[in-house]
Protein backbone atom coordinates (compact mmCIF):
# COMPACT_ATOMS: atom_id res chain seq x y z
CA UNK A 1 0.00 0.00 0.00
CA UNK A 2 2.87 2.72 -1.03
CA UNK A 3 0.98 6.44 -1.06
CA UNK A 4 3.33 9.51 -1.92
CA UNK A 5 3.06 9.84 2.32
CA UNK A 6 4.13 6.13 3.31
CA UNK A 7 6.74 6.64 0.76
CA UNK A 8 8.21 10.05 1.86
CA UNK A 9 8.04 9.14 6.12
CA UNK A 10 8.51 5.29 5.75
CA UNK A 11 5.88 4.23 6.97
CA UNK A 12 4.14 0.99 6.18
CA UNK A 13 0.24 1.81 6.31
CA UNK A 14 -1.26 5.51 5.06
CA UNK A 15 -2.54 5.76 8.64
CA UNK A 16 -1.89 9.28 10.93
CA UNK A 17 -3.00 8.98 14.96
CA UNK A 18 -3.47 12.71 15.32
CA UNK A 19 -1.92 14.89 17.67
CA UNK A 20 -4.23 15.58 20.47
CA UNK A 21 -3.65 17.33 22.97
CA UNK A 22 -3.42 15.90 26.22
CA UNK A 23 -4.68 12.43 24.86
CA UNK A 24 -1.33 12.36 23.00
CA UNK A 25 1.04 14.12 25.28
CA UNK A 26 2.69 11.38 25.80
CA UNK A 27 4.96 8.31 24.66
CA UNK A 28 3.34 5.15 25.02
CA UNK A 29 0.56 5.91 22.53
CA UNK A 30 2.81 7.51 19.82
CA UNK A 31 5.21 3.96 20.53
CA UNK A 32 2.22 1.80 20.08
CA UNK A 33 1.15 3.21 16.48
CA UNK A 34 4.44 3.56 15.08
CA UNK A 35 5.36 0.33 16.10
CA UNK A 36 1.89 -1.17 14.68
CA UNK A 37 3.31 0.70 11.20
CA UNK A 38 1.12 3.73 11.32
CA UNK A 39 2.13 7.50 12.11
CA UNK A 40 2.46 8.28 15.68
CA UNK A 41 1.87 11.68 16.57
CA UNK A 42 3.08 13.45 19.95
CA UNK A 43 0.94 16.77 20.99
CA UNK A 44 3.67 18.84 22.27
CA UNK A 45 1.11 21.91 22.79
CA UNK A 46 0.84 21.61 26.68
CA UNK A 47 3.55 19.84 27.68
CA UNK A 48 6.02 21.35 30.13
CA UNK A 49 9.50 21.59 28.45
CA UNK A 50 10.97 18.81 30.38
CA UNK A 51 8.06 16.50 30.41
CA UNK A 52 8.27 16.67 26.20
CA UNK A 53 11.95 16.24 26.30
CA UNK A 54 11.69 13.18 28.36
CA UNK A 55 8.75 11.96 26.34
CA UNK A 56 10.49 12.40 23.15
CA UNK A 57 13.59 10.22 24.83
CA UNK A 58 11.35 7.77 25.43
CA UNK A 59 9.71 7.37 22.25
CA UNK A 60 13.48 7.29 20.78
CA UNK A 61 13.75 4.18 23.30
CA UNK A 62 10.75 2.67 22.54
CA UNK A 63 10.75 2.42 18.84
CA UNK A 64 12.94 2.52 15.69
CA UNK A 65 9.94 3.32 13.47
CA UNK A 66 8.96 6.90 12.47
CA UNK A 67 6.94 9.39 14.54
CA UNK A 68 5.70 12.80 14.42
CA UNK A 69 5.90 15.96 16.76
CA UNK A 70 2.80 18.60 16.46
CA UNK A 71 3.60 22.34 17.73
CA UNK A 72 1.59 24.96 17.35
CA UNK A 73 3.55 27.68 15.83
CA UNK A 74 1.78 30.50 17.42
CA UNK A 75 1.85 28.71 20.75
CA UNK A 76 3.46 30.57 24.72
CA UNK A 77 5.88 27.86 24.51
CA UNK A 78 6.34 27.36 20.65
CA UNK A 79 9.97 28.23 20.57
CA UNK A 80 11.24 26.31 23.17
CA UNK A 81 9.13 23.43 22.09
CA UNK A 82 10.61 23.91 18.61
CA UNK A 83 14.43 23.98 19.98
CA UNK A 84 14.03 20.89 21.85
CA UNK A 85 12.49 18.74 18.87
CA UNK A 86 15.64 20.20 17.02
CA UNK A 87 17.70 18.78 19.01
CA UNK A 88 16.42 15.50 19.25
CA UNK A 89 16.29 15.85 15.01
CA UNK A 90 12.40 14.27 15.43
CA UNK A 91 12.01 12.90 11.78
CA UNK A 92 8.59 14.52 11.42
CA UNK A 93 6.90 17.58 12.19
CA UNK A 94 3.16 18.21 12.18
CA UNK A 95 3.25 22.03 12.65
CA UNK A 96 -0.50 23.56 12.97
CA UNK A 97 -1.54 27.04 13.49
CA UNK A 98 1.12 29.97 12.03
CA UNK A 99 3.21 29.99 9.17
CA UNK A 100 6.48 27.60 8.60
CA UNK A 101 8.85 29.68 6.79
CA UNK A 102 10.58 30.72 9.63
CA UNK A 103 11.13 27.05 10.73
CA UNK A 104 11.28 25.29 7.81
CA UNK A 105 15.03 25.74 6.76
CA UNK A 106 16.77 24.48 9.84
CA UNK A 107 14.61 21.23 10.16
CA UNK A 108 14.67 20.67 6.51
CA UNK A 109 18.70 20.74 7.33
CA UNK A 110 18.65 17.96 9.90
CA UNK A 111 16.52 15.78 7.32
CA UNK A 112 12.56 16.57 9.52
CA UNK A 113 9.78 16.15 6.72
CA UNK A 114 7.36 18.78 7.27
CA UNK A 115 4.34 18.40 7.70
CA UNK A 116 1.71 21.56 7.65
CA UNK A 117 -1.92 21.58 8.97
CA UNK A 118 -4.49 23.09 7.21
CA UNK A 119 -7.93 24.10 7.27
CA UNK A 120 -8.75 26.14 4.12
CA UNK A 121 -7.63 26.23 -0.01
CA UNK A 122 -5.74 29.31 0.92
CA UNK A 123 -3.32 28.28 3.92
CA UNK A 124 -2.75 24.88 1.51
CA UNK A 125 -1.77 27.05 -1.31
CA UNK A 126 0.28 29.41 1.46
CA UNK A 127 1.71 26.67 2.80
CA UNK A 128 2.38 25.03 -0.19
CA UNK A 129 4.63 28.45 -1.69
CA UNK A 130 6.28 28.16 1.76
CA UNK A 131 8.03 24.62 0.62
CA UNK A 132 6.39 22.46 2.84
CA UNK A 133 6.50 18.56 2.04
CA UNK A 134 2.71 17.87 2.71
CA UNK A 135 -0.25 19.13 3.87
CA UNK A 136 -2.56 18.17 6.42
CA UNK A 137 -6.23 19.26 5.59
CA UNK A 138 -8.89 18.98 8.30
CA UNK A 139 -12.31 19.10 7.66
CA UNK A 140 -15.60 20.00 9.82
CA UNK A 141 -16.16 17.07 11.55
CA UNK A 142 -12.95 17.36 12.99
CA UNK A 143 -12.38 17.13 16.98
CA UNK A 144 -10.12 19.85 17.95
CA UNK A 145 -10.25 23.28 15.98
CA UNK A 146 -12.12 22.45 12.56
CA UNK A 147 -12.05 25.14 9.79
CA UNK A 148 -14.46 28.27 10.59
CA UNK A 149 -15.59 27.96 7.11
CA UNK A 150 -17.16 24.92 8.19
CA UNK A 151 -16.42 23.12 5.24
CA UNK A 152 -16.46 19.39 5.13
CA UNK A 153 -13.70 16.97 4.86
CA UNK A 154 -15.11 15.81 1.90
CA UNK A 155 -15.51 18.98 -0.11
CA UNK A 156 -12.19 20.46 1.56
CA UNK A 157 -9.81 17.50 1.01
CA UNK A 158 -11.25 17.32 -2.85
CA UNK A 159 -10.70 21.09 -3.42
CA UNK A 160 -7.11 21.20 -2.12
CA UNK A 161 -6.14 17.90 -3.57
CA UNK A 162 -6.69 19.54 -7.28
CA UNK A 163 -5.60 22.81 -6.02
CA UNK A 164 -2.04 21.85 -5.07
CA UNK A 165 0.66 19.57 -5.90
CA UNK A 166 1.63 18.15 -2.51
CA UNK A 167 0.87 15.12 -1.13
CA UNK A 168 -2.59 15.56 1.50
CA UNK A 169 -3.46 13.70 4.81
CA UNK A 170 -7.06 13.77 4.88
CA UNK A 171 -8.27 14.55 8.70
CA UNK A 172 -11.22 14.79 10.59
CA UNK A 173 -14.26 11.86 10.42
CA UNK A 174 -13.13 8.67 9.79
CA UNK A 175 -12.95 6.06 12.36
CA UNK A 176 -12.86 3.08 10.25
CA UNK A 177 -11.26 1.57 7.32
CA UNK A 178 -14.53 2.31 5.12
CA UNK A 179 -13.50 6.03 5.95
CA UNK A 180 -9.76 5.67 5.36
CA UNK A 181 -11.00 4.31 1.72
CA UNK A 182 -12.95 6.74 0.80
CA UNK A 183 -10.42 9.77 1.55
CA UNK A 184 -8.18 7.86 -0.24
CA UNK A 185 -10.35 7.93 -3.53
CA UNK A 186 -10.69 11.19 -3.13
CA UNK A 187 -6.80 11.13 -3.94
CA UNK A 188 -5.54 11.85 -0.37
CA UNK A 189 -2.52 10.08 0.39
CA UNK A 190 -2.69 8.88 4.42
CA UNK A 191 -5.69 9.52 6.49
CA UNK A 192 -5.21 11.12 10.05
CA UNK A 193 -7.76 9.89 13.05
CA UNK A 194 -8.24 11.49 16.23
CA UNK A 195 -11.59 10.51 17.95
CA UNK A 196 -10.68 7.15 17.15
CA UNK A 197 -7.54 6.94 19.28
CA UNK A 198 -8.93 8.30 22.27
CA UNK A 199 -10.58 5.44 23.03
CA UNK A 200 -7.38 3.77 23.65
CA UNK A 201 -6.09 2.52 26.94
CA UNK A 202 -2.37 4.88 25.92
CA UNK A 203 -4.36 8.30 25.48
CA UNK A 204 -3.64 9.71 28.70
CA UNK A 205 -7.10 11.01 29.07
CA UNK A 206 -9.28 10.37 32.26
CA UNK A 207 -11.58 7.48 32.08
CA UNK A 208 -15.01 9.78 32.17
CA UNK A 209 -13.80 11.39 28.69
CA UNK A 210 -13.18 7.93 27.09
CA UNK A 211 -17.28 6.88 28.34
CA UNK A 212 -17.96 10.08 26.96
CA UNK A 213 -16.46 9.38 23.71
CA UNK A 214 -18.13 6.01 23.65
CA UNK A 215 -21.64 6.90 24.54
CA UNK A 216 -21.82 9.96 22.03
CA UNK A 217 -23.71 9.13 18.46
CA UNK A 218 -22.74 11.28 14.90
CA UNK A 219 -25.38 13.83 16.56
CA UNK A 220 -23.43 14.06 19.68
CA UNK A 221 -20.80 16.97 19.31
CA UNK A 222 -21.31 20.89 18.35
CA UNK A 223 -19.15 24.04 17.37
CA UNK A 224 -18.40 26.44 20.01
CA UNK A 225 -17.77 30.07 19.68
CA UNK A 226 -18.69 29.91 16.25
CA UNK A 227 -17.24 32.86 14.08
CA UNK A 228 -14.06 32.83 16.04
CA UNK A 229 -11.90 29.92 15.83
CA UNK A 230 -14.29 27.28 17.12
CA UNK A 231 -14.26 24.31 18.58
CA UNK A 232 -15.42 21.12 17.90
CA UNK A 233 -16.44 19.03 21.22
CA UNK A 234 -19.12 16.49 22.75
CA UNK A 235 -22.52 18.67 23.91
CA UNK A 236 -22.32 19.14 27.57
CA UNK A 237 -23.53 21.92 30.13
CA UNK A 238 -20.60 23.73 29.34
CA UNK A 239 -21.59 23.84 25.70
CA UNK A 240 -25.20 24.30 26.12
CA UNK A 241 -24.60 27.23 29.02
CA UNK A 242 -22.08 29.11 26.19
CA UNK A 243 -24.84 28.07 23.23
CA UNK A 244 -28.06 29.77 25.28
CA UNK A 245 -25.81 32.92 26.41
CA UNK A 246 -24.91 33.09 22.59
CA UNK A 247 -28.58 32.78 21.51
CA UNK A 248 -29.38 35.21 24.34
CA UNK A 249 -27.08 38.20 22.17
CA UNK A 250 -24.84 38.10 25.41
CA UNK A 251 -21.97 40.44 24.50
CA UNK A 252 -18.50 39.59 23.58
CA UNK A 253 -16.90 39.89 26.62
CA UNK A 254 -19.64 37.68 28.37
CA UNK A 255 -18.65 34.89 25.67
CA UNK A 256 -14.92 35.28 26.11
CA UNK A 257 -15.43 34.91 30.22
CA UNK A 258 -17.17 31.70 29.92
CA UNK A 259 -15.23 30.40 27.23
CA UNK A 260 -11.86 31.16 29.27
CA UNK A 261 -13.61 29.86 32.22
CA UNK A 262 -13.46 26.39 31.04
CA UNK A 263 -10.46 24.58 29.54
CA UNK A 264 -9.51 21.11 27.77
CA UNK A 265 -7.29 19.97 30.56
CA UNK A 266 -10.30 20.06 33.01
CA UNK A 267 -12.09 17.32 30.88
CA UNK A 268 -9.35 15.97 29.85
CA UNK A 269 -6.66 15.08 33.15
CA UNK A 270 -9.83 16.06 36.02
CA UNK A 271 -12.46 13.84 34.32
CA UNK A 272 -15.04 17.41 34.27
CA UNK A 273 -17.18 16.12 31.42
CA UNK A 274 -19.21 18.24 32.58
CA UNK A 275 -17.81 21.68 32.72
CA UNK A 276 -14.50 21.33 30.67
CA UNK A 277 -13.78 21.59 26.80
CA UNK A 278 -14.69 17.73 25.61
CA UNK A 279 -12.78 18.04 22.18
CA UNK A 280 -13.96 15.08 19.92
CA UNK A 281 -15.38 14.88 15.96
CA UNK A 282 -18.64 13.52 14.61
CA UNK A 283 -16.89 10.54 14.02
CA UNK A 284 -17.36 10.04 18.08
CA UNK A 285 -20.61 8.44 16.85
CA UNK A 286 -18.65 5.54 14.97
CA UNK A 287 -16.01 4.42 18.40
CA UNK A 288 -18.02 1.66 20.31
CA UNK A 289 -15.47 0.16 22.27
CA UNK A 290 -12.07 1.10 23.92
CA UNK A 291 -8.89 -0.77 21.86
CA UNK A 292 -5.34 -1.21 22.66
CA UNK A 293 -3.85 1.51 19.94
CA UNK A 294 -1.74 -1.61 17.87
CA UNK A 295 -5.08 -3.35 17.73
CA UNK A 296 -7.13 -0.46 16.20
CA UNK A 297 -4.65 0.15 13.70
CA UNK A 298 -4.59 -3.55 12.65
CA UNK A 299 -8.28 -3.32 12.29
CA UNK A 300 -8.42 -0.21 10.10
CA UNK A 301 -6.37 -1.63 7.72
CA UNK A 302 -8.11 -4.91 7.69
CA UNK A 303 -11.20 -2.97 7.41
CA UNK A 304 -9.60 -1.02 4.48
CA UNK A 305 -8.63 -4.20 2.79
CA UNK A 306 -12.29 -4.99 3.26
CA UNK A 307 -13.57 -1.76 1.75
CA UNK A 308 -10.92 -2.21 -1.04
CA UNK A 309 -12.94 -5.82 -2.06
CA UNK A 310 -16.01 -4.78 -2.04
CA UNK A 311 -15.78 -1.56 -4.25
CA UNK A 312 -13.65 -3.39 -6.65
CA UNK A 313 -16.11 -6.31 -7.02
CA UNK A 314 -18.78 -3.99 -8.02
C1 LIG B 1 -8.97 16.09 22.21
C2 LIG B 1 -8.38 16.64 20.94
C3 LIG B 1 -7.25 17.45 21.02
C4 LIG B 1 -6.66 17.96 19.85
N1 LIG B 1 -5.49 18.68 19.96
C5 LIG B 1 -4.84 19.05 18.83
C6 LIG B 1 -3.55 19.66 18.91
O1 LIG B 1 -2.98 19.84 19.99
N2 LIG B 1 -2.95 20.04 17.74
C7 LIG B 1 -3.55 19.83 16.52
O2 LIG B 1 -2.95 20.18 15.51
N3 LIG B 1 -4.76 19.25 16.42
C8 LIG B 1 -5.41 18.84 17.55
N4 LIG B 1 -6.62 18.18 17.44
C9 LIG B 1 -7.17 17.87 16.09
C10 LIG B 1 -6.67 16.49 15.62
O3 LIG B 1 -5.29 16.55 15.33
C11 LIG B 1 -7.41 16.01 14.35
O4 LIG B 1 -7.40 17.01 13.38
C12 LIG B 1 -8.87 15.58 14.60
O5 LIG B 1 -8.96 14.82 15.77
C13 LIG B 1 -9.39 14.78 13.40
O6 LIG B 1 -10.77 14.54 13.50
P1 LIG B 1 -11.40 13.20 14.17
O7 LIG B 1 -11.35 13.47 15.63
O8 LIG B 1 -12.77 13.16 13.62
O9 LIG B 1 -10.56 12.03 13.78
C14 LIG B 1 -7.24 17.68 18.59
C15 LIG B 1 -8.40 16.87 18.52
C16 LIG B 1 -8.96 16.35 19.68
C17 LIG B 1 -10.17 15.46 19.55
Amino acid sequence: MKTRITELLGIRYPVFQAAMSWASSNAPLVIAVSNAGAMGVIAAGPMRPEDFRRALAQIKAGTDRPYGVNIPLNGARAAELLDIAFEARIPVMVASQGGPREQLPRFRAIGTKWLHVVASVEHAQKAAAAGVDALVVDGMEAGGHPPPSEVTTLVLVRRVVKAVKLPVVASGGVADGAGIAALLALGAEAVQLGTRFLATPEASVHDNYKRAVLAADVDGSTLVARGRLPIRQLKNAFSAKFEAAERAGAPQEELDALFEASSLKQAALEGDVEWGRLEAGQSAGLVNEILPAAEVVKRLIEELEEARRRLAAL
